[in-house]
């Protein structure tokens, strides 16, 4: 059985304050309405990472970064590393979202340095990969994802690659309110499993969770959660409000 789930990229929303009020709460309500079968992450703003730590302490809630710079320690100002974020007791990082593709110019190579730096400092990863709309309309989906996995993964071992996660976020999803329908998640997700299959050996396309993202909301995570190759979810939006996230955690425990 691979793990379930369901992770929250609170993106530059909430100062620390805000942090902890929206961290609190969804402690709260996982206290009196438990997750027994996903995982639940959250991943705040750098800023607030060892405040949420702090609320976080008794609590099975996991946290992570939204990113990382892809070296040790050095003279790169306004950057964070590996190390730094490790040391707010965060378990998790985020790696390669379009939106740090798309406005910081991140390129493969950039995200496989990233991973590696991640892993070397015992953090887990969210990666994430996806198409536009316009290499959608293009027919382009399954070339896009297998080059941004065969570059982000590459030279990984197998005992690395149980530490990442890959999350399918369609950058036409993302924001926008327009999901990609169930269908449409599962076939790339099927074909994101078969390409592991083949990179990798020893069952890693059976073990590696695939988590959806792209305006996932409490109405539509269920149809998205009840096809065979999604593990869960990248939630955007909806992760900001207590009350939708733990709507959509509630989901996952009933299908998964
Ligand atoms: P969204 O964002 O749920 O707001 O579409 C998802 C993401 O960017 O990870």
């Amino acid at each position: 059985m691979r793990q379930k789930i369901i992770a929250g990229n609170w993106k530059m929303y909430k100062t620390n304050s805000e942090a902890a009020r929206l961290v609190r709460q969804m402690a709260n309500r996982l206290e009196k309405n438990p997750a027994k079968k996903c995982k639940v992450i959250v991943c705040p703003p750098f800023t607030a990472l060892s405040t949420v730590n702090e609320v976080l302490k008794n609590s099975k809630i996991e946290f992570g970064a939204q990113n990382l710079y892809g070296e040790v320690e050095g003279a790169y100002t306004g950057e964070i590393s590996a190390k730094m974020i490790k040391s707010t007791g965060a378990k998790w990082v985020i790696i390669g979202h379009s939106e740090r593709r798309r406005y910081f110019k991140e390129d493969e190579n950039t995200i496989n340095r990233k991973i590696q730096v991640a892993l070397e400092n015992k953090l887990k990863v969210i990666f994430c990969v996806g198409e536009t709309l316009e290499e959608r309309n293009q027919n382009l989906t399954k070339d896009i994802v297998l080059n941004q996995v065969e570059w982000g993964l590459k030279g990984f071992s197998e005992k690395e690659l149980k530490n990442i996660v890959i999350a399918y976020e369609p950058v036409w999803a993302i924001g926008t309110g327009k999901t990609a329908s169930p269908k449409q998640a599962q076939d790339v997700h099927a074909f994101l499993r078969e390409m592991l299959d083949a990179l990798f050996e020893s069952n890693i396309s059976q073990k590696m969770p695939i988590l959806y993202g792209g305006s996932v909301k409490p109405e539509n995570a269920k149809g998205l959660f009840e096809q065979p190759d999604i593990d869960g979810a990248l939630v955007g939006g909806a992760c900001l409000k207590a009350d939708s996230f733990h709507k959509i955690i509630k989901s996952g425990e009933k299908v998964f």
